[in-house]
């Protein structure tokens, strides 16, 4: 495949993908699958950095892979598979840890707000290392290009430096991963607080729309969506954010731009818009949960389509990874 590489990874945290998970990061992987030599994988490492239960792991882990092919990713055109099926990814994690300071891992901004948040006694050393196994993610595959949001870019740059590193050390080895920020990344955010993004971590249940949700309650929380005590919808995200996030997931789902959509507004009022967006994300999530579904009720089938990813990833990863260690040493 002499396309561009691209890779791209995204964690079992939840029980659901939810909106802006859809909308900032996969449906341009969906894309990215038709002109790239596409890469994704289900991050069940980096899940483990912070606590958690092996069941809902597992249970997230294989849901999650559903939930993906039911966005879109097709097997057939890009390379899916689960992170621990390929052991090369921890593998050349632990080279990467030998080559990064300490200092250099103390200024990852991520692991401060995470770490904060878990007090920074309880932090693990995994989530301390959680940017340097992402490196190793990236530079196993040889990625080209890797699809960050802004939150990710001081990862990518650590992945690029330790690249370039590992190859003035011991040898040309790796390629060095260019950012790739795409044109059709939507930043969505939380319905009850429309200034906040909206997140699987939202501080009321409310905020967050979750791709695998009962309808009903999809409709009802953006019914329920903060807006402001205006009339005119407008697009204007510092004084009508949340009105500007409900335009946004519409012109997202219905394919036109937000200057497409607001002159059809005039006139009406913020339930004619709340009412347009429900059916739009009903409409995408609707056959979206039908089809996971399909996946979920044959584990059999999910067990072939993951057993074939990690081949494909790992007949790539182990040549990476055989070179890294002739040159190391090993
Ligand atoms: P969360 O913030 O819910 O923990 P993750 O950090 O697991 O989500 O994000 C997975 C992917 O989804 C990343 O590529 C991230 O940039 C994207 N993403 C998450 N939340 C949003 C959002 N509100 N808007 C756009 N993209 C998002
Ligand atoms: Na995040």
């Amino acid at each position: 495949d002499a396309r561009p590489r691209v890779l791209s990874g995204i964690q079992p945290t939840a029980d659901s993908f939810h909106l802006g998970n859809y909308l900032g990061a996969v449906r341009n992987w969906v894309s990215l699958q038709e002109t790239h030599d596409a890469f994704y994988c289900v991050v069940d490492l980096h899940a483990i950095t912070a606590g958690h239960d092996p069941k809902m792991l597992r249970a997230r882990t294989r849901n999650g892979v559903a939930q993906l092919l039911g966005l879109g990713l097709d097997p057939e055109r890009c390379t899916l598979f689960v992170q621990s099926h390929v052991p090369e990814h921890a593998q050349l994690a632990w080279i990467m840890n030998c080559l990064t300071g300490m200092g250099e891992a103390s200024r990852m901004t991520q692991f401060k707000d995470k770490s904060s948040k878990q007090g920074a006694e309880r932090a693990t050393v995994g989530l301390f290392t959680y940017p340097i196994l992402q490196a190793a993610d990236i530079l196993l595959y040889q990625a080209d290009a890797v699809p960050v949001g802004e939150d990710q870019r001081q990862h990518l740059e650590l992945t690029r430096d330790l690249a370039q590193r590992f190859n003035s050390t011991f040898g040309k080895t790796f390629t060095l991963p260019a950012p790739y920020i795409p044109k059709a990344a939507a930043k969505i955010t939380d319905l009850q607080e429309p200034t906040a993004k909206m997140s699987k971590s939202a501080s009321t249940p409310n905020g967050l729309i979750e791709l695998m949700e009962d309808p009903k309650r999809i409709a009802k929380k953006i019914r329920s969506a903060v807006t402001d005590t205006g009339r005119d919808i407008v697009f204007d995200q510092e004084n009508k954010p949340g009105v500007a996030n409900l335009l946004t997931i519409l012109a997202a789902f219905t394919d036109r731009s937000v200057e497409e959509i607001v002159p059809g507004y005039e006139g009406k009022g913020y339930g004619d818009l709340k009412k347009d967006v429900a059916d739009a994300v009903i409409a995408f999530a609707e056959p979206m949960q039908q089809r996971v579904k399909l996946f979920q009720d044959d584990p059999a089938q999910l067990d072939k389509l993951l057993s074939t990813g990690a081949e494909k990833a790992r007949s790539v990863a182990s040549v990476t990874l055989a070179r890294a260690y002739d040159r190391v040493g090993f």
